[in-house]
């Protein structure tokens, strides 16, 4: 109930601006988005993950020499301390991979050096440095789930074929590494989300870039957020055949279920990384599995009634979540990791923001309207 006094409350801080930015544009309305004003489409076009990267942290292309350099620094740092390995085995199968990525990489700031170093460089050392590992952890968390060893990363490799190397211990097929690097630029960035949000108020107390890192990964692994890929996979599973979609759906918001991969946020449109995804997905039909076939065909249909009856009316439109799936299927990666991959590439904007932000850092912390009661008298236990 509203009081007299009751200030203007933005529940979730829907609508509010906490910052300026340049790393990442969001344009709800027309359904946009811009790397440091380079338009998505144009990247996963043209770019790969090493230079997508370089471009969020210090935004602008590199040239030959930089993406070199950036490309070697990314290569030397994706091998894991035995510790770690240690601890994704020892977590395999008794946690979730989310949980996984969240302690192992907590605990690569045992093996930095320059964890207490809050200089710019030692920071952008570090960022490199978890940007590689994150990776390598997420493919050796895949790896030893299917009863593999620690694959060694192979330096000769591009970050995203290394990836997929130490995830299946070969070489990855071409159309494999295709998909990837298109899913890892497509993921790196998306301005003030929840988990970018939840990096800068763990960095603005000025806490290290580990733990603000660290903070990334567990306010990513929610349904509501980076969880929502795994979970419009496990959807279309139970769905099952194409022909039980609608039903499936039509009974799910009936009963006010909220259908994974479908509305933003921001966007008050088509998710232009849906659209992306969704080529892909369209272009991988005839030489794909007939799971992966299968899944098209009902997220093809899940989308032409979701738009139908949610997305002109409500702004309930696809997201990037909604056609990850299936192209993660096609591309050989189990569902388990699709989170965990997200993260891997959205530690570049993680960090990318978090370098920004402490260039004029301000602590967070926001008020609340108190509503509870004040100056109780304190009451003995054998009073109350
Ligand atoms: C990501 O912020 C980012 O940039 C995130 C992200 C990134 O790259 O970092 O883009 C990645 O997180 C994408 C979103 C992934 N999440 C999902 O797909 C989960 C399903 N989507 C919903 O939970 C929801 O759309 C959110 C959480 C994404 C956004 O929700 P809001 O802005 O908080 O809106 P809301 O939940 O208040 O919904 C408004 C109305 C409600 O109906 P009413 O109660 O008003 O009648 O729309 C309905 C909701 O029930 N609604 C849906 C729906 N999403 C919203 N109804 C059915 N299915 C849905 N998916």
């Amino acid at each position: 109930m509203a009081d007299a006094g009751m200030p203007q409350i933005s529940r979730g801080l829907e609508g509010v601006y906490v910052d300026e930015s340049s790393v990442g544009k969001v344009d709800g309305q027309e359904g946009r988005l811009y790397y440091r004003g380079y338009p998505i489409a144009q990247l996963s076009d043209n770019s790969d993950f090493e230079e997508t990267a370089y471009l969020l942290l210090n935004g602008q292309l590199p040239d030959r020499q930089q993406l070199e350099s950036i490309t070697k620094q990314l290569a030397e740092s994706r091998d894991l301390p035995k510790g770690i390995v240690d601890i994704i085995k020892e977590m395999n199968s008794k946690a979730d991979p989310m949980d996984i990525l969240r302690t192992a990489t907590s605990a690569l700031s045992a093996y930095d050096t320059e964890v207490q170093d809050a200089s710019p460089e030692a920071n952008m050392r570090k960022s490199i440095r978890i940007i590689s590992r994150m990776s390598s952890i997420v493919a050796t968390i895949g790896s030893v789930a299917a009863g593999r060893e620690y694959v060694a990363p192979d330096k000769s490799l591009g970050h995203v074929e290394n990836f997929l190397y130490m995830l299946n211990g070969a070489r990855p097929s071409k159309e494999s590494l295709d998909i990837m690097r298109v899913m890892f630029i497509i993921h790196a960035e998306h301005s003030s989300n929840a988990s970018t949000f939840g990096t800068l108020v763990a960095g603005s107390t000025l806490a290290d870039i580990y733990s603000a890192i660290t903070a990334g990964i567990s306010v990513l692994k929610g349904p509501l957020h980076g969880g929502a890929d795994e979970a419009s996979v496990r959807m279309m599973r139970a769905i099952g055949k194409p022909e039980n979609t609608e039903s499936y759906i039509e009974s799910a918001l009936a009963g006010k279920q909220k259908i994974m991969g479908f509305g933003h946020r921001v966007y008050k449109t088509y998710d232009p990384r849906a659209r992306i995804i969704k080529e892909y997905l369209i272009r991988l039909q005839d030489h794909s599995s007939e799971e992966v076939r299968t899944l098209t065909a009902i997220a093809l249909r899940a989308e032409k009634l979701m738009v139908e009856k949610l997305g002109q009316s409500h702004g309930i439109w696809p997201n990037v979540d909604f056609f990850a799936g299936p192209v993660y299927i096609a591309a050989g990666i189990p569902v388990e990791l699709f989170t965990p991959i997200f993260a891997a590439s959205r530690s570049s904007g993680w960090c990318a923001h978090m370098l920004e932000y402490w260039k004029n850092n301000r602590l967070f912390r926001p008020l609340e309207y108190y509503t509870g009661k004040i100056d109780l008298e304190y009451v003995p236990i054998d009073k109350r």
